[in-house]
């Protein structure tokens, strides 16, 4: 298959490409290396199987002409860090919201049937119970989140209105190599300096979820039919607590740091575990029951 990936070069795009090359797809990656890296893909683009374009998905017609031929989009590019879209509120609204309106837009126009969308537990807000179902109100609570929801309800709208089928699939906090700037890079580089690790509240308890799943349901999502029936929850539906995290990785890495708590950062959810009893019904793809099992891969 043709597949155009938006923010391919970022931290889950970039694991996507990989194994989508690995099974013999052809792959455009489309990244206005906001936060990409071109070194994160550069060992695929000597093939004929992968090409990068250094383009913004403000650009409506960039986007028609790049997509043209393809058979799938993820759509990933996007204003992808909390305190960032709260930091440049703009951004996050014309990338996260208008940007998702002209992937569709351009899928739309040529004719692309298949749309997978990674929206974010931030849709829900804070929850009002755990673990959270997909009917739980969305109720967000930064405008990484607003943006979030807004561009689930434009696919929706989309696939309503036209021949498409799209998968909104709503992510816990992935992890993996080649993040940063996220609680388990940062906490990471943190232990193997001896820094202290900084706490914002103490109170946060957080569903981690390997890059490497989310990738095999990524993939899954091409032709999985009931995943196109509503949104998805991807997460371990396990909690962790900051701490836990902590103290695990301190271990891990046989650090000596000290856990410093500042006071909590008022955009931030303090808790959510997802619930996958829908995500159980839609994909046979097996999560592991250590939501951390893939901590020590990153250490390595
Ligand atoms: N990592 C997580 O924990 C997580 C959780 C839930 C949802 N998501 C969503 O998954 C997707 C991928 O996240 P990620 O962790 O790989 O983040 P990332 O920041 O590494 O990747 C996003 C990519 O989008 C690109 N981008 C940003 N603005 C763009 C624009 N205007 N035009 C073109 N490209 C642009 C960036 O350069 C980057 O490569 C995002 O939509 C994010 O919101 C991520």
């Amino acid at each position: 298959m043709k597949i155009f990936i938006t923010g391919g070069a970022g931290f889950i795009g970039s694991h996507l490409v990989d194994k989508l090359i690995e099974q013999k797809h052809e792959v455009i990656i489309f990244d206005n290396l906001f936060r990409g890296k071109v070194e994160n893909i550069e060992r695929h683009l000597t093939a004929k199987s992968a090409r990068f374009v250094n383009g913004d998905i403000r650009d409506f017609d960039a986007l028609v002409r790049k997509s043209a031929g393809c058979d799938v989009v993820f759509h990933l590019a996007a204003q992808s860090n909390v305190m960032g879209s709260v930091t440049d509120i703009d951004y996050s609204f014309e990338t996260n919201v208008v940007g998702t309106y002209n992937v569709l837009k351009a899928a739309q126009k040529n004719g692309i049937k298949r749309f997978v969308f990674s929206s974010s537990r931030e849709s829900y807000g804070e929850a009002q119970t755990v673990p959270v179902k997909e009917n739980h109100p969305l109720d967000s609570k930064n405008s990484y989140g607003a943006s979030k929801v807004a561009g689930e309800k434009y696919c929706q709208v989309f696939q309503s209105m036209f021949d498409m089928e799209v998968v909104i699939l709503r992510f816990s906090n992935v992890y993996g190599s080649r993040d940063f700037g996220r609680v388990i890079p940062i906490f990471l580089d943190d232990v193997k300096t001896d820094k202290d690790i900084t706490i914002f509240g103490g109170k946060q308890v957080i569903d981690f979820i390997s890059i490497h799943t989310i990738c095999d349901v990524l993939i899954d999502s091409i032709t999985n039919r009931e995943a196109a029936e509503s949104p998805t929850n991807v997460g371990s539906g396990t909690g962790i607590s900051l701490f836990e995290l902590a103290e695990r990785i301190k271990n891990l890495v046989k650090s000596g740091s000290k856990i410093i708590v500042e006071p909590a950062r008022s955009v931030e959810v303090v808790k959510y575990i997802a619930s996958l009893e829908r995500y159980n019904k839609v994909f046979d793809i097996k999560i592991n029951p250590d939501p951390l099992c893939d901590l020590p891969k990153m250490i390595e």
